[in-house]
């Protein structure tokens, strides 16, 4: 039986621990659609033209280790700005989303595009203030020298860009329970998760 979750939300609001969270708890699969855009990214920074990385990834690409840093984050949000790029990813993340067992997907367009009939769909956010903080902690810990007013001006940035593309833009699907994780700790926005998608099992 296919039972798909679609979470959606800006940039470090806490859906990757979420989803991996509640992927596990509900026994589904998780996929990070986020990684398709960095894999891409990834390689744009290599010089290999977008459309053509995103029409022959592999699940080697997926799992490079650079796809975390800032920079493959920012080539990432500027190729998912192309709509044969998003395109291109459309048949795997569908066919992920209604694998039988059930499946958690993250993303920005997941609700709305990728899987408009989602049985449960969640919109994850937090303050620009807090995610950029959540952000800085994660990359301090990589690269001591990193500045929190610089991670909080490419939160800002990347939100301008997700929010304001003309292709498959970063909203909240119409039918989708809001989760402001601002002041949760992850195991309070775990249970409210669990909440949501059981109710609609
Ligand atoms: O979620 P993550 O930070 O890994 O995503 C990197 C970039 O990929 C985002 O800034 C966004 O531009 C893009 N993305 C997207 N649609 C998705 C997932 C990610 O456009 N479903």
């Amino acid at each position: 039986m296919a039972f798909t979750v679609a979470i959606d939300g800006p940039a470090a609001a806490g859906k990757g621990t979420l989803s991996k969270a509640l992927a596990a708890h509900l026994g589904f699969a998780h996929l990070d659609t986020g990684l398709l855009y960095r894999a891409v990214g990834a390689k744009l920074l290599l010089g290999v033209e977008p459309l053509e990385a995103a029409e022959t990834l592999t699940a080697e690409d997926l799992a490079a280790d650079n796809l975390r840093t800032a920079e493959v984050a920012d080539a990432a949000s500027k190729v998912a700005v192309i709509p044969e790029v998003r395109a291109a990813l459309v048949d795997f993340q569908r066919a992920f989303a209604r694998r039988d067992g059930g499946a958690v997907l993250d993303g920005r367009d997941i609700g709305t595009v990728i899987c408009p009939e989602a049985e449960a769909k969640l919109f994850v956010t937090a303050s620009p203030e807090v995610r950029a903080e959540r952000r800085w902690l994660e990359l301090r810990a990589r690269d001591p020298k990193v500045a929190f007013d610089a991670v909080l001006a490419d939160v800002r940035e990347r939100d301008e860009r997700d929010m304001n593309r003309a292709s498959a833009p970063l909203k909240p699907a119409e039918d989708a329970v809001m989760l402001d994780t601002s002041d949760l700790g992850i195991e309070a926005a775990l249970k409210a998760a669990i909440e949501i998608v059981e109710a609609r099992m």
